[in-house]
């Protein structure tokens, strides 16, 4: 008989990775070995997604192949463009986003293998996320599509087509340092849901919609997004103490606070709570930066909470000039490196993944017929 119901699967260990390491305890996360804090310092997500899919660091000839074989399929097939056009304005991008993957599984059926050919799937889809995002952001504006700029990194691009504009290179490097910081999370909801998804030898292209869809859900994606409206609604900082306070007193849930995994500061906070300081003097907008120390120091003296990925990252795509609904789906352009990945690994040690539920309704009940069931 199954053990006791862990909800949530709450601490269960349901699969080994050579992935991910997160040491909760410690505020530790490790890609393939390599502490976030040297990535962000030392690395580019071009460099990380190569670490992720490949176990390894790529030399500097695989990084430059890597790089090269992304650029072209930045580029989306002309009916996707269509579909896209087609959604109405009022389609959320998440929604989009997960329609345009099973989409483009439909336009390009040759990437969307299974097993180890499903490397190319990675690379389409990583390269092609930010495309999606841009043109369903500026067809709902009744803009017409920015066309692309393969002279551009990763990060660089993806910030030219969230916003319409090149960025500088404090500015490129930051949205580069996010998208390393959000590019893997172990088996967060999402990413098990692609696991699973996959483990029945389904496609990659469905595993990464599984994953999105699971993404959109507000307890995984978009807490940042609600940080920024707290932010506003807020306004000034002599106000978050009352505000932060009159919340906690209601058992609201303050976002961008607590961890199922981290019992101590999510080092990607600690990261993001520097490039957000960083941006906002490079601005001489310190608004933010400022309000968010302030809610950080009473949500921690109130209710011992450590902040997470969420609390800074908004504010840092605040100052890039992204629109707070495009935060969610920047995090799956970032993920989609590390979904991908669990998704090959899931093929090469492939298991189904099927837990099983502790039965809890009614038992050996004898079958009434209609006519005899009382009205
Ligand atoms: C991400 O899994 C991943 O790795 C996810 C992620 C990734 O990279 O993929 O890290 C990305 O999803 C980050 C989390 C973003 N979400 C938020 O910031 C939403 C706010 N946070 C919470 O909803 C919550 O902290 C969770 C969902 C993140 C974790 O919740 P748990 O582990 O289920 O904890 P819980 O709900 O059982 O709460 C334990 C206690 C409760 O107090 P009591 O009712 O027992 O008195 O802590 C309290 C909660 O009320 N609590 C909070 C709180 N989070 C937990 N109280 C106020 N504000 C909060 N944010």
């Amino acid at each position: 008989m199954p053990e006791e119901v862990q909800k949530g699967l709450e601490d269960v260990v349901a699969l080994a990775s050579r992935i991910t390491f997160i040491d909760g305890n410690e505020g530790r996360l490790v890609y393939e070995g390599y502490d976030i804090r040297d990535l962000a310092e030392r690395s580019t997500f071009e460099e990380v997604a190569y670490l992720l899919w490949y176990g390894r660091l790529p030399s500097a000839t695989q990084l430059r192949d890597l790089k090269e074989r992304l650029r072209p399929l930045r580029e989306i097939p002309e009916e996707l463009r269509a579909l896209l056009a087609r959604l109405p304005a009022s389609a959320g991008p998440m929604d989009a986003l997960r329609t345009a993957v099973s989409a483009l599984a439909i336009l390009e059926p040759g990437e969307t293998k299974t097993g180890e050919s499903s490397i190319g799937g990675a690379l389409r889809l990583t390269a092609a996320l930010p495309t999606i995002v841009s043109e369903q952001n500026r067809r709902r504006q009744g803009l017409e599509p920015l066309p692309l700029r393969p002279e551009l990194d990763h990060a660089a691009h993806a910030l030219y087509l969230l916003t319409g504009r090149e960025g500088n290179a404090l500015e490129n490097r930051s949205l580069d340092v996010a998208l390393i910081l959000h590019a893997d999370h172990e088996l967060n909801a999402s990413t098990f849901a692609a696991r699973v998804t996959a483990s029945t030898l389904s496609d990659l292209y469905s595993a990464i919609t599984s994953a999105v869809g699971t993404l959109k859900g507000p307890l995984h994606g978009g807490a940042n997004e609600r940080v920024m409206e707290l932010l506003r609604a807020i306004d000034t900082v002599d106000r978050v103490e009352p505000v932060i306070k009159e919340k906690l007193a209601r058992h609201e849930r303050i976002m961008g606070f607590g961890h199922r995994v981290y019992k101590v500061e999510d080092p990607r906070a600690t990261i993001l709570r520097v490039w957000s300081q960083r941006l906002g003097e490079a601005a001489g907008n310190l608004r933010w930066y400022d309000l968010l120390r302030k809610v950080e120091e009473v949500v921690h003296r109130e209710k011992g909470l450590y902040p997470n990925v969420d609390l800074y990252s908004g504010s840092v795509y605040t100052l890039l000039g992204i629109p707070d609904d495009l935060f969610t789906p920047l995090f799956a352009m970032s993920r989609v490196a590390g979904w991908t990945a669990h998704v090959l690994e899931e093929y090469e040690d492939l298991r189904l993944i099927r837990p099983v539920a502790q039965y809890v309704g009614p038992n050996h009940l004898a079958y009434v017929p209609i006519a005899e069931r009382p009205d």
